[in-house]
């Protein structure tokens, strides 16, 4: 079995990893793992923008406010001032990279083109037209591949962390490497490295109807778990309002930003109904705006709601929103004349691995970055085009941090992986099978809207699905789509115990057994460590 060695190993190229690795090459040799292509990831996909303050009739104060407010009691307001605050610094970095922000066509001169979107008080969020993930995926990709001592190892899926406790080694568990799967061949190899970074993102396809792209699987937080690091407030997954309902649009979302221009969220018949749920109307926070849609279509029977910005001169929103207008259009739908068809749609982990700012989490070794993690930011719920802002800050935090802590003094042994009686699968079908059972019962079950009784259903399915997927595991050659499958149905299960130990309303875990947030207790973050000495990477 190959052994690779690094000083660091960053698992994922999306923004949080491209940017760790970016500042984390000035200390040392870096692997940067991801498992396909480099460009695939949640970052390039995402449309409104980042938000941060960089105009003068804005404060740090004002963005500090919605922040909490969105978060709904929970964030970590420490945290929440440290993030924004460092922001313009690391958007003047991107620019510096090459990356340039949409400026105001109107007026010449006049600064960036800042969008809004829910739940902020005013116009704060840098963009590029709509394809601003995109844009930043590029810059940072090009960026990152001009660095000598970064290595990029793309089609690479890592299975499991190695531990010390793993490795039945005393003292605290560490963590000291990784096996990975090279999905081209087949190979399974190891990587060795004083400090391991995963920036894997989030894990939206738990659920049936996603934003996210096939990547996200949440793999980064069942490694973690099983690796012995406390998972954090899993419970709060943000589902996002406006994704396209079209029987052939897979995942594509209809930015907030659309919003931020006018349009409305409107029923079958036309008429705005918003403002029976929030004064905000259709720019009111998304755990808000999503639980009203999933009450207007339970209560009209339709199969979506939708969006209206037919107010606005077409030119404008060909010029504003050109690849979300192009992609409607190629579906039928011309933004300027015609309602646009949506759902809300799982969209973004709030929970994660418990972490601090600059990644440290409880496993000496371990750090992780982005969506990932759970810095205290987000809270109940994330204010749109925080995250971009918050993988930005933490991932130069964390490179400051690991970079000034001592290397490895010894190569520990790693043990070569042991395929055991594995044969190749003959039983793809059941596998596939498996990934749907997973995700329609997420969907059913752990949605917008929860009760006990549901959590506790999706828990015995879970179970059971996960005991038959840890006997492929042993039985089967690993494949990419087993391995997924088995970080799907494991995070599954940690989101559905995290629900059940909320008992209460908040933010985005609604559930109809305690409807209201509990007044009488400080609020408190769900957490879940079952391993902490170190779980069993191989088979
Ligand atoms: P990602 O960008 O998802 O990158 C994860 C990387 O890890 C990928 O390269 C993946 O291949 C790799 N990986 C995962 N598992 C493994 C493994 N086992 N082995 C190896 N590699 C692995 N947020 C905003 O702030 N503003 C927005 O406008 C915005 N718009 C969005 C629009 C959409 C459609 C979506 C889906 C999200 C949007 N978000 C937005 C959220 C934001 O894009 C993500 O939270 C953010 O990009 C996450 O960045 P990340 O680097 O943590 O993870
Ligand atoms: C969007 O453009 O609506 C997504 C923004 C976000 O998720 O922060």
């Amino acid at each position: 079995m190959d052994i690779l060695d690094f000083d660091y190993v960053v698992i994922g190229s999306g923004i949080a990893g491209l940017m760790s690795a970016i500042h984390l090459a000035r200390h040392g040799r870096v692997g940067l793992l991801t498992k396909k292509d480099s460009a695939e990831s949640n970052t390039n996909y995402a449309q409104g923008g980042i938000a941060c303050v960089v105009t003068s009739n804005d404060s740090f104060e004002d963005h500090v406010r919605d922040t909490l407010a969105a978060g709904d009691g929970l964030c970590d307001e420490a945290v929440v001032r440290q993030i924004i605050s460092a922001g313009p610094a690391r958007i003047a970095e991107l620019e510096d990279f090459g990356l340039k922000f949409s400026a105001r066509a109107d007026v010449p001169g006049a600064g960036y083109d800042l969008g809004r979107e829910g739940g902020h008080s005013r116009r704060r969020v840098l963009h590029c037209g709509d394809i601003t993930g995109r844009e930043v995926e590029r810059v940072l990709l090009d960026r990152v591949r001009a660095e000598s001592s970064v290595t990029i190892l793309e089609h690479c899926l890592v299975i499991d962390l190695i531990t010390t406790g793993w490795l039945g080694l005393s003292g605290d568990n560490r963590c000291v490497g990784g096996y990975f799967l090279n999905t081209r061949s087949g190979a399974i190899s190891a990587f060795r490295a004083s400090y391991t970074v995963l920036a894997t993102g989030g894990g939206g396809k738990v659920y049936l109807y996603t934003t996210n792209p096939d990547i996200a699987t949440g793999d980064g937080v069942a490694l973690a778990w099983r690796a012995g690091a406390p998972i954090k407030n899993l419970e709060f997954i943000q589902f996002h309002p406006t994704c396209l309902y079209h029987p052939e649009a897979k995942s594509f979302l209809i930015s907030e930003a659309v919003r931020g221009e006018g349009a409305r969220l409107v029923n079958a018949r036309g008429e705005p109904f918003m403002e029976r749920y929030d004064p905000r109307g259709s720019l009111a926070p998304r755990d808000i705006v999503a639980r009203a849609i999933d009450h207007e279509m339970k209560v009209s029977g339709e199969p979506c709601v939708y969006l209206d910005i037919r107010h606005k001169p077409v030119d404008f929103i060909k010029d504003r929103f050109p690849n979300i207008y192009a992609t409607c259009l190629r579906f039928g739908i011309d933004m300027g004349s015609d309602l646009i068809p949506v759902v809300p749609a799982a969209h973004y982990f709030c929970g994660g691995v418990a972490a601090q700012v600059d990644g440290t989490t409880a496993v000496p070794g371990l750090y992780v970055c982005g969506e990932v993690a759970c810095t205290g930011l987000h809270g109940a719920n994330r204010l749109a085009s925080n995250s971009l802002l918050e993988a930005l800050v933490c991932a130069q935090a964390l490179a400051e941090t690991v970079g000034a802590l001592p290397r490895a003094a010894e190569a520990l042994k790693i043990p070569a992986w042991q395929p055991g009686q594995a044969v190749p699968s003959d039983e793809a079908i059941v596998i596939e099978h498996n990934w749907n059972e997973v995700r329609t019962c997420m969907w059913d079950y752990v949605g917008i809207v929860r009760t006990d009784k549901r959590l506790e259903r999706a828990r015995r399915r879970i179970g059971n699905l996960r005991s038959e997927i840890q006997q492929y595991y042993f039985d089967y050659l690993v494949t990419s789509d087993l391995l997924e499958l088995r970080n799907i149905a494991a995070v599954g299960e940690l989101i559905v115990r995290s629900g059940l130990q909320r008992q209460e309303s908040r933010g985005l875990h609604y559930t109809l057994d305690y409807p209201q947030k509990d007044a009488g207790a400080p609020a408190r973050d769900t957490l879940i460590r079952d391993q902490p000495g170190g779980g069993r990477p191989a088979k």
